[in-house]
């Protein structure tokens, strides 16, 4: 990939959704012994987001959505697919289709994907395939957490560096102009949409990193027991997660630009998952690229788990430091393990 026999698939709009209540890291401090002196500088965060208890998952999602069909002017029911890439849906059988009802998306088929702070991702390339084969022409990506709702508030490890958000991207498939690299010799042609896919797991790692059920035996009836679901809060080894993150991501970075042919200096934005700013500058570090050119968001919205790289390509987009024609690369991490970049270049 690219290939010119596949149709081009081009991200052509964002949208991203934050609610409004703030807790800053101060205000933590009153909750669990920590403080903004320890939280800032370990990690970049000093505030995040907390979506009310009246409002789902769901508003949240279908609120991204909204702004970025918006943006590439898709009306709703043009949508035939809807990914809704989240890890916290209020209901475990899936979210997608209360998306798709709430946005008035009447033909497209809709289903959850699960795949942590990787989800936006691993959900990109789920839809690229679907628009590459010719069934579908247009898919909406949403990724859409409230880790709020999962984490242990008196776990100082984990509750500083969680908040609640959403983002979203519209991908449209164009059969007339196929990805093209250099098919005439003497005319070469910019490369346009999704350029290439990187994607790992390792399941070796999943204790790191779990939200995970317990399952308690109950006796049924007679001598016979039946397994019983509980959910556990968010458990993190941070540290081994932090080693992981820093060795597997600048590696996979460079496998998606080398299969894509594309330099990392040519890049002009990093949106990589947001869960410490300490692994954004060792990647940049390692990449040997300006970490300007490496978003963060962290500052303002902490760890949003899936939904952390739309959002901050949403924040570059609106602020316009990322536009049309842009080459970006969007990176998740996380829980699976689980790991992947996508590089592309922006718009129609
Ligand atoms: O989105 C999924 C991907 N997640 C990640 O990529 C997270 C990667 N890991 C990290 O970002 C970092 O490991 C953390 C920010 C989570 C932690 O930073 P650290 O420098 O690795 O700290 P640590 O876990 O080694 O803890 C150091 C000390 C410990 O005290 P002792 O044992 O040295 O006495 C902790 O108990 O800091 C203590 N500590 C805290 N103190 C105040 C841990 N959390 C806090 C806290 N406030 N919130």
């Amino acid at each position: 990939m690219p290939s010119d026999s596949l149709p081009t698939v081009r991200l052509v709009g964002i949208g991203a959704a934050l609610p409004n209540p703030c807790l800053h890291n101060d205000d933590l401090s009153q909750i669990v012994e920590t403080s903004d002196e320890w939280i800032w500088p370990r990690t970049g965060i000093r505030e995040r987001r907390i979506l009310p208890p009246q409002l789902s998952v769901v508003d949240l999602a279908s609120q991204a959505a909204t702004q970025a069909l918006a943006q590439a002017q898709v009306h709703p029911q043009e949508l035939d697919l809807i990914l809704l890439a989240t890890s916290t849906s209020a209901d475990r059988f899936g979210s997608a289709p209360q998306v798709q009802a709430a946005l008035g998306a009447t033909r497209a088929v809709a289903f959850d994907l699960t795949a942590a702070c990787t989800g936006f991702v691993f959900a990109v390339a789920t839809a690229t395939q679907f628009l590459q084969t010719g069934l579908y022409r247009r898919a909406l990506v949403v990724a859409a957490d409230v880790l709020s709702r999962t984490v242990d508030w008196t776990d100082r490890t984990t509750c500083v560096l969680f908040g609640d958000g959403a983002g979203a991207v519209v991908l449209e498939a164009d059969t007339a102009g196929r990805s093209e690299v250099g098919t005439r010799a003497s005319m070469p042609q910019v490369q346009q949409g999704i350029l290439s896919i990187e994607l790992r797991s390792d399941g070796t790692g999943s204790e790191l990193l779990s939200l995970g059920m317990e399952t308690e035996a109950r006796p049924l009836v007679g001598s016979l027991e039946v397994g019983q679901y509980r959910c556990r809060p968010i458990t993190m080894n941070g540290r081994e997660v932090y080693k992981f993150a820093v060795n597997a991501v600048p590696e996979i970075i460079e496998k998606s630009l080398f299969r894509a042919g594309i330099s990392a200096e040519a890049v002009q934005g990093y949106f990589v998952h947001q869960a410490n700013q300490r692994i954004l500058d060792a990647i940049a570090k390692r990449l040997e690229v300006d970490p300007e050119r490496v978003a963060s968001v962290l500052e303002r919205y902490g760890n949003t788990s899936g939904a952390s790289v739309p959002i901050a390509l949403a924040d570059w987009i609106e602020k316009g430091r990322f536009g049309p024609g842009d080459l970006g690369v969007m990176v998740g991490f996380g829980a699976g393990l689980t790991w992947g970049s996508i590089v592309f270049r922006w718009g129609k």
